[in-house]
C-alpha cells in the first residue's frame, strides 16, 4: 500500500469510525450469530495474491459486523464496561502509527517517561499514598498475577524464583467467595496451587468478613502453613461489594501478610472525594490494581498497577540478557522488569489524551452521573412490587430480579433466566447475571461511556414489559 493509498483509505476509515460512533445505538447490542457462522465464511486458506483494502472493508461490513457485540452501545449494561471515548481512539491511532515497542526506556524514552508521569497523575487522582509507584499492565488478571508472585517471593525470601517451590512450605492466599476468578487463576499458575486458595465467607452485603479471615489465618498457622497474601476487592464483579480495607489491613500487618487490592472497576470511583471512604486503610496496602479500560473511557487494554515497594516487584521479574543491557540502566524505569511481558505498547498515550481531554473535573462529572443513574434505576425497581433489589447499590451496578407472587424459588430462577435471554436476544439491550444466595440475579451496569437516564428509563420499561409477558 503506497502512502497515497494509505491516506485515501485512512480518510475513508475515519468517516466509517465517526458514523459508527454516531449510529452505534442502531446496531443490535448483542450479536445473534450462531457458533461457527463467521468462521465458515472465512476462506480456509489465505490469498496467494494481494487483495484490495476495499474488498477487505466490504467483507468487514458484511461478515464481521454481524458477529460484533456492540460494547459502545449505551444499551450495553452487561458485565463491566470496556469503554472507549473519542480522545482514547485518536490516541490509539497515533500508537498504531508509531508502532513503538516500549520494552525499555531506550526503545522509546517518551513512552517510559509519559507512563511514569501518568501513573503519578492516576495515583494522585485516586488518592493512593505518594510512595506508591505504578506501571501499566494489559489486564487486571496480569497485575494480580504479578502481585501474587511478588508476595510469594517476598515471603520466601526470593528463594522460589531461584530454587523452585520444593522447600518453601505451603503458602496460603485468601480472598472472599465473591472475588474475581483472576485470583484463582493466578494462584493456580503461580505454583502455589488452587487448593491453597482460601475463600473467606462474606457478610450480608457480600463484603469479606474480616473476623472469618482472621480465624482462617490462625487455623492455617496452627497447621504450619504460611499465610502469604490477602486479596481484598473494592467493587466485586457480582455486586460491587467493598471489602473493609482497614480491618483486613490490620490483620495483614499483624501476621506479616501481603495485601493486594483489586479495584478493577470501582477504582475509577475513587476520583470522587465522596468515594474516598473505600480507601480507608490505604496505609496497609502493598499493591493495588484498577482498570482505566473499564470505567475511565480508555480503550482496552489499559490497567494501572501500583506497588508500595517497586524494588520487590522488579526483583521478582527482572532478568537481564546481554542484548537488553543499556547505559541508562538504573537511572530510568525499564518497564520490562515490572511484569511478565518483555514487549510493551505505548499505552500511556491513551491516558494522556483521555485525562487532558476530559480534565479531572470532566471525568468526575461523568462518573458521578453514572452513579446517579444507578441510584435512579434502583428507585424505579423498588417502586414495583413484583421486582426486588438483591444487593446494596454502591456505585453503578444494580442487582435485581423479577419476583412475581405465587412462584417458588425454582420457578423464579427459571423465569429470570428466561427473561435475561429474551431481553438479550431482542438486541435492544444487554444484561448479564450472577447467582446471589442461590437466586438467579440480573445485573444492570449503568457505566457505558454515553449512557443517560433516558436509556435506563427505556430499558427499564422493556424489562418490566418483557418480564410480565413471560409470567402470563
Ligand atoms: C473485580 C475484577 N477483577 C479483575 C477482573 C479481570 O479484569 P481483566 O479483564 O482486566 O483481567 C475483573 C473483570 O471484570 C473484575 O471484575
Amino acid at each position: 500500500m503506497t502512502p497515497d493509498e494509505f491516506r485515501k483509505h485512512a480518510h475513508e476509515l475515519v468517516e466509517w469510525m465517526a458514523s459508527y460512533m454516531e449510529n452505534v445505538e442502531d446496531y443490535p447490542v448483542k450479536s445473534s450469530v450462531e457458533p461457527g457462522a463467521i468462521f465458515n465464511k472465512i476462506p480456509d486458506s489465505p490469498p496467494e495474491q494481494s487483495e484490495s483494502f476495499d474488498s477487505l472493508m466490504k467483507d468487514f461490513d458484511q461478515i464481521m459486523m454481524p458477529g460484533i457485540t456492540h460494547w459502545q452501545n449505551p444499551n450495553f449494561f452487561a458485565y463491566f464496561p470496556a469503554n472507549t471515548s473519542p480522545p482514547s481512539i485518536l490516541a490509539e491511532m497515533l500508537i498504531a502509527t508509531l508502532g513503538s515497542q516500549c520494552m525499555i526506556w531506550e526503545t522509546s524514552p517518551a513512552a517510559a517517561e509519559l507512563e511514569e508521569k501518568m501513573m503519578i497523575w492516576l495515583r494522585d487522582m485516586i488518592g493512593l499514598p505518594s510512595e506508591f509507584e505504578g506501571v501499566i499492565q494489559d489486564s487486571a488478571s496480569t497485575a494480580t498475577l504479578a502481585a501474587i508472585l511478588t508476595a510469594r517471593e517476598k515471603i520466601s525470601n526470593f528463594s522460589i524464583n531461584n530454587e523452585g517451590a520444593e522447600h518453601a512450605g505451603t503458602l496460603k492466599i485468601y480472598c472472599s467467595g465473591q472475588t474475581h476468578s483472576s485470583v484463582e487463576k493466578a494462584v493456580k499458575i503461580s505454583g502455589i496451587g488452587r487448593k491453597n486458595l482460601v475463600k473467606i465467607p462474606v457478610k450480608e452485603d457480600f463484603s469479606m468478613d474480616p473476623v472469618k479471615l482472621k480465624e482462617a489465618i490462625i487455623r492455617d498457622k496452627k497447621k504450619g502453613e504460611i499465610p502469604c497474601c490477602v486479596v481484598a476487592t473494592l467493587g466485586t464483579t457480582g455486586t460491587t461489594a467493598i471489602d473493609p480495607l482497614r480491618a483486613i489491613g490490620e490483620i495483614c500487618l499483624k501476621y506479616g501478610i501481603w495485601l493486594h487490592v483489586d479495584a478493577a472497576m470501582a477504582g475509577t470511583a475513587l476520583i470522587l472525594p465522596e468515594f474516598q471512604w473505600m480507601l480507608d486503610g490505604r496505609e496497609y496496602i502493598d499493591s493495588f490494581v484498577f482498570n482505566p479500560h473499564k470505567w475511565m473511557f480508555t480503550n482496552f487494554d489499559c490497567t494501572a498497577y501500583f506497588v508500595k515497594d517497586a524494588g520487590l516487584l522488579i526483583k521478582t521479574f527482572e532478568i537481564l540478557p546481554e542484548y537488553l543491557k543499556t547505559r541508562t540502566r538504573g537511572k530510568v524505569n525499564d518497564y520490562r522488569d515490572w511484569g511478565v511481558p518483555l514487549g510493551r505498547r505505548f499505552r500511556a498515550l491513551k491516558l494522556w489524551s483521555v485525562i487532558r481531554s476530559y480534565g479531572t473535573e470532566g471525568l468526575r462529572t461523568k462518573v458521578r452521573e453514572h452513579i446517579r443513574i444507578a441510584a435512579c434505576l434502583s428507585e424505579m425497581i423498588i417502586k414495583e412490587s413484583d421486582f426486588e433489589i438483591l444487593a446494596p447499590v454502591v456505585i453503578s451496578v444494580v442487582c435485581f430480579r423479577y419476583n412475581p407472587a405465587g412462584c417458588n424459588e425454582d420457578q423464579i430462577n427459571a423465569l429470570n433466566e428466561k427473561l435475561n435471554h429474551k431481553l438479550n436476544d431482542s438486541g435492544k439491550l444487554y444484561l448479564s447475571h450472577t447467582i446471589l444466595n442461590n437466586k438467579y440475579t440480573l445485573r444492570m451496569v449503568t457505566a457505558q461511556t454515553n449512557v443517560t437516564l433516558e436509556h435506563i428509563e427505556k430499558a427499564w420499561g422493556l424489562i418490566k414489559k418483557t418480564a410480565r409477558s413471560l409470567k402470563r
